[in-house]
């Protein structure tokens, strides 16, 4: 029976992007593998980055994304749901880990390079990201992993780290893969200029109002190519014709494609028409936010038992860590 892990950053408000790249995976792979899934909030990770931490935000951005992942249909009664922090074994088999992982690997990781260009001093656990993130699947024995494809070099990085300490200590951990959600592999921001994240401020939130959404989406660039409301335009090469896909029904898509590629219809009401599918999308998780932001205990327990349910799992696996690596016990 594959087991199920995968990790989110409580770093502000939730995107459109984590959505439909990783938590709706999660909400699936959750009501096919029940117990066997695990999702966490990995708020050790917010740590990492001087960009995206804050000491009085922190606790507030770990409750919200855990509400946001409940809101959108994630069940802790069926999943194993909890905080990162709340299970201590996370940090102690990273340190194991750590020892164990060549700096030069974790040097050519893209994302380091990509947050730590900006940065004029590099907190250490930057560099060491990755390796919690190893651990983090490697403590539950994880081997299915839901992710958006930027956390590909990750993963890859997880498999070697599981293969060196199986080569060394003997057989213990299964080599995880990802898996992706098959049409948002890289949700785009709505800037048009590559992945929507929140570092670059391009998101659109699960939990954004409509009409903040139509603010975003009214200056959004469209098909460069459709220069005049005359020309014809090509959905695939369209921020909005991707926004389409993962929001509209058959037949708005049918509309646009028609009325895009003949410029039967302009970019406004293309726009437009993407609304319908927005609403009808993410006012149901706004909904569902709204009860369980009248009722955080809910949330909180939910936490608790998920953590008791996770420690569980994750003692057994570092007690046979802890032997395996010599430490005294
Ligand atoms: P994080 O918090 O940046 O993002 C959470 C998940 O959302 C996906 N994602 C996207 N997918 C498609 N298009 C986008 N624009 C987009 N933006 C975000 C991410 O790929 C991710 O799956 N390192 C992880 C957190 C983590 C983790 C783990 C994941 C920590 N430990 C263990 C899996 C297993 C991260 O920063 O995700």
């Amino acid at each position: 029976m594959p087991r199920v892990f995968s990790g989110i950053q409580p770093t502000g408000e939730l995107s459109i992007g984590n959505y439909f790249g990783a938590m709706q995976n999660y909400v699936k792979l959750g009501e096919q593998y029940g117990r066997e899934a695990i999702y966490c909030i990995v708020d050790l990770h917010a740590f990492t980055n001087p960009a995206a931490y804050d000491k009085d935000l922190l606790t507030q951005r770990t409750f919200d994304a855990a509400l946001t992942n409940m809101a959108v249909g994630l069940d802790p009664e069926k999943v194993i749901f909890f905080v990162q922090s709340h299970v201590r074994e996370h940090t102690e088999l990273s340190w194991i880990f750590t020892t164990q992982t060549p700096l030069g690997d974790l040097e050519r990781m893209t994302q380091f390079k990509d947050k730590a260009g900006v940065l004029e001093s590099i907190p250490a656990g930057l560099l060491m990201y990755p390796v919690l993130m190893a651990a983090d699947i490697l403590l539950y024995k994880a081997d299915t992993i839901p992710v958006g494809e930027d956390q590909t070099q990750h993963i890859e990085l997880t498999r070697e780290i599981a293969r060196r300490f199986n080569h060394t200590y003997g057989d213990t951990f299964p080599e995880p893969k990802a898996v992706y959600a098959r049409d948002a592999l890289r949700v785009p921001g709505v800037d048009g200029a590559g992945k929507m994240s929140k570092s670059k401020g391009n998101t659109i939130a699960i939990l954004e109002p409509l009409d903040s959404i139509w603010a975003k989406l009214r200056p959004a660039p469209t098909d460069p190519a459709r220069v005049r409301r005359t020309d014809p335009g090509n959905p695939d090469k369209c921020l909005i014709g991707d926004y389409h896909k993962l929001f509209s029904d058959l037949d708005t898509l049918d509309m646009i494609r028609t009325g895009c590629t003949t410029a039967g219809i302009g970019c406004v009401d293309c726009k437009k028409a993407l609304m319908p599918g927005i609403e009808r999308t993410l006012v149901p998780f706004q909904d569902r936010a709204a009860e369980l932001r009248a009722h955080p205990d809910t949330v909180r327990d939910a936490l608790a038992h998920g953590a008791q349910q996770a420690r569980a799992i994750a003692q057994p696996i570092m007690q046979e860590v802890r032997e395996k690596t010599g430490l005294f016990f």
